[in-house]
């Protein structure tokens, strides 16, 4: 009988080829009838009888895994983050969780540095102006000699280094693990996290969520950065206390903020809609062809490799 594997992210879906190599490998590919991150009632009711799960953002909690065996026997992440998985419960159960470590790096980087410029020369807010019939102007500013304060120097930290060099900006950075690499060839500073807070020009997220890095930006840490200076998170919502960032923009305690990913997705109600100062973006750091063809084929290798018994080459648990 054929494996079936469940895919429920959406990167993973408009990647033809991803889905042609599960299929060849003889796996009955099951996609999920939702277009978005699945709640876990809804994870329930799909994961019976599945022995695959290509997962995006979805809530694979405990219970979910636990109603999943014996038969489930890998969730491979299309992605990068995990932190909607339960990796210690995956593990009780003896099922590898996977991730697809750097597949996304580009495109996340590209995407965090169109937000600093959109930031700097107002073209989101100016576009908005023109088409509805206004000739309005305003003075930006440069990214050149400007300090770009990076906090998690990974595989994004580390691209969004590479380009920002690139526009000669000044690197500060905080990481538990400085890389030599980016202190040798860019010039990177790592300083204390609250001295890269203070003097970014502009603050730029790419950590984890983890328990040291949830609400990391608060209504304690937003005073310490520059009123001139804008906030950048491309990494994850619960990084940030969205209603503190919404009353330091609207008191003008930093100058802008733009964001891709937020503590509750889709983003309905929040203190940051409306406000001229904030760019938002529906979480679309990964949504290239490029990114979605790489990590779907590096998805979709680590589910083959599993379930014809091999080790998986990037369990994260
Ligand atoms: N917007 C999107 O669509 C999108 C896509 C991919 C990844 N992401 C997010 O981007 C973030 C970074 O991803 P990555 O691939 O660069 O990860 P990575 O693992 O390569 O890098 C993370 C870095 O954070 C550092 N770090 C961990 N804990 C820390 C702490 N407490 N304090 C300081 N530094 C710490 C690590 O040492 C590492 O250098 C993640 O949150 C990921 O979920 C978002």
């Amino acid at each position: 009988m054929r494996k079936r594997v469940l895919v429920t992210a959406m990167s993973f879906r408009r990647s033809k080829e991803a889905l042609a190599l599960l299929e060849d490998n003889g796996c009955e590919v099951i996609v999920s009838p939702y277009n978005r991150a699945l709640q876990e009632a809804e994870m329930l009711d799909l994961i019976k009888g599945v022995s695959a799960i290509v997962a995006g953002n979805d809530a694979l909690t405990e219970k979910v895994i636990a109603a999943g065996m014996p038969v489930l026997e890998i969730i491979a992440r299309s992605g990068a983050g995990y932190n909607t998985i339960d990796i210690t419960a995956a593990r009780r159960f003896g099922v590898p969780v996977t991730n697809t470590p750097g597949a996304n790096t580009r495109s996340v980087a590209d995407l965090t540095v169109g937000l600093m410029i959109s930031l700097a020369r107002n073209i989101t807010r100016l576009n908005q102006s023109l088409h509805a019939g206004n000739w309005e102007k305003s003075v930006g500013g440069e990214l050149g000699e400007k300090t770009l304060g990076v906090v998690g120097t990974g595989n994004i930290g580390g691209e969004v280094i590479k380009r920002a060099v690139a526009f000669d900006m000044k690197i500060v950075a905080f990481d538990i693990y400085p890389r030599r690499d980016l202190v040798e060839k860019y010039g990177v500073i790592y300083l204390p996290l609250k001295e890269v807070i203070a003097q970014a020009d502009f603050l730029s997220l790419h950590v984890p969520v983890i328990p040291e890095t949830i609400n990391l930006i608060n209504k304690a840490t937003l005073p310490l950065m520059k009123p001139t200076a804008y906030l950048i998170n491309t990494a994850r919502g619960e990084l940030v206390v969205e209603e503190d960032l919404g009353n330091a923009l609207k008191q003008g305690v930093i100058a802008g903020a733009a964001l891709d990913v937020f503590n509750k997705e889709p983003l309905q109600d929040s203190s940051l809609n409306n406000l001229p100062t904030a760019i938002l973006t529906p979480h679309i750091g990964a949504s290239t062809r490029e990114a979605s063809d790489r990590v779907g084929i590096m998805a979709a290798e680590e589910v083959i490799r599993v379930l014809s018994g091999a080790a998986p080459r990037y369990p994260v648990n």
